[in-house]
């Protein structure tokens, strides 16, 4: 049986495909989602690829995470600049952790150029589109194998 990764995404992910494409890309979530279950194959994992707009199911998720001792690849979205909450919830994993964006918000706006989430993380990948996954996975692998 291969050890599962969560792969975690916060709001307005369910909306790829269509949202600034310019900015985010055009693969569309279930894309992306199909996209981490094939790398997470090809890594001997599993991934379990979940989108949430609520904070609450998000903090709900990474409980669950820090009880079963699994390994995260995060996109926090917008909760990235300002959730207290789910940073504490994060800083609870007891297994690597790794921050992925699809943009490189420190080559956006202002209010993007700091992460709360990035000082309890692992790692953090951004900037790279859905490779920005790809490579969270491989490093999962590697770290957890
Ligand atoms: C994002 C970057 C965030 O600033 C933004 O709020 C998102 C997506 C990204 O993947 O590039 O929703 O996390």
């Amino acid at each position: 049986m291969s050890s599962v990764v969560l792969v975690l995404n916060g709001p307005n992910l369910n909306r790829l495909g269509t949202r600034e494409p310019e900015i985010y890309g055009s693969t569309t979530f279930a894309q992306l989602a199909d996209l981490c279950v094939a790398q997470a194959e090809a890594n001997g994992l599993e991934a379990d690829v979940r989108q949430t707009n609520d904070e609450a199911e998000l903090i709900g998720w990474l409980h669950e995470a820090a009880d079963k001792n699994l390994p995260v690849v995060l996109n926090p979205a917008a909760f990235t600049h300002y959730s207290y909450a789910v940073r504490d919830a994060c800083a609870m994993l007891t297994a690597p952790l790794i921050e992925v964006h699809l943009s490189n918000p420190a080559a956006r706006e202002e209010f993007r150029h700091n992460s709360v989430i990035s000082g309890v993380a692992t790692g953090t990948i951004a900037g790279f589109g859905v490779d920005s996954y790809r490579m969270a996975i491989e490093q999962i692998a590697r770290i957890t194998g």
